[in-house]
């Protein structure tokens, strides 16, 4: 039976993904601050070493899987909180869990980014610099002194992408695949918050991907399974847009 660790599995995206996996035949070990099998805080360095501790006390030291859910959005309390959170809490757990990873089974990795990553001018902010060269503290002290939560989310998600497919290619020669989905709107409990909110409802609900409607969670989870999925074995270092069509009425001609 595949063992498959699951950051962010006691809700929305995280949760379906378990639900998903476990219905494919794996053994989930989530990782979430409540409701999981390793409890830990993945904002601080602390709590990410407890995770990686664990999952491997729990694993036996061999994984075949991991998926990085857990994620803040545009109402976290502070703009670092979600850097470190979206950004670190993913690397961090990556690094960690690398060596797991090679000694199992067709193994593959897989990060939830979001199609947020794409937002012209992410790329050139300087926190972004900060992320990618591990820099936890100058990337937060940037993110907050900006005080955009919509731009640190953006910075965050088009970091973690490239920090992922920059490892993809480091991995490949250890067997491990590593991929990034890039969802859409999707119903949960981050979506709802982000559609309440005074500052970014209104654009929040008002931005339809062309299928007419957000995506369910059940919808990123499968293609979650894929991924994770022997028939998925030649696929590695790739950004799959899972998002109603919405990046393809942005970017048509980016291909
Ligand atoms: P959610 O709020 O339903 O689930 C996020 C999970 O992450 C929660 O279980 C939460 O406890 C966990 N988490 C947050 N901070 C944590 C911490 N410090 N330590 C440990 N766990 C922590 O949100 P959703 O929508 O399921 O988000 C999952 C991922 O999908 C996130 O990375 C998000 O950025 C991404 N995403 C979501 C979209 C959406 O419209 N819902 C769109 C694009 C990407």
């Amino acid at each position: 039976m595949p063992v498959t660790a699951v950051s962010g599995s006691a809700s929305g995206i995280g949760a379906a993904v378990c639900t998903a996996l476990r219905a494919a035949g794996h053994r989930i070990i989530g990782i979430d601050r409540v409701n999981a099998e390793v409890i830990a805080d993945l904002s601080t360095r602390q709590g990410r070493q407890t995770a990686v501790a664990q999952v491997l006390e729990q694993s036996g030291g061999v994984l075949d899987g991991l998926v990085c859910c857990a994620g803040l959005g545009v109402t976290a309390p502070s703009s670092s909180l979600l850097l470190a959170v979206n950004y670190f809490g993913v690397s961090e757990l990556l690094d960690g869990l690398a060596d797991a990873l090679a000694k199992g089974q067709h193994p593959a990795a897989l990060v939830i980014g979001s199609v947020a990553a794409t937002q012209p001018g992410a790329d050139q902010q300087p926190m972004v610099k900060a992320l990618l060269a591990g820099d936890e503290a100058q990337a937060l002290a940037l993110a907050n002194a900006l005080g955009q939560p919509h731009i640190a989310y953006a910075c965050s998600k088009y970091a973690v992408t490239c920090d992922a497919r920059r490892k993809s290619v480091q991995w490949a020669a250890q067997g491990i695949r590593l991929n990034v989905i890039a969802p859409g709107a999707v119903e949960t409990p981050l979506h709802q918050a982000a559609k309440g909110d005074a500052r970014y409802g209104k654009a929040v609900s008002e931005f339809v991907a062309p299928l007419g409607r957000a995506g369910h969670p059940e919808e990123i989870a499968q293609v979650v399974v894929f991924l994770q999925s022997d028939q998925a074995s030649f696929v590695t270092g790739s950004v799959v847009f899972v998002d109603g069509g919405m990046d393809a009425m942005v970017r048509a001609q980016h291909v």
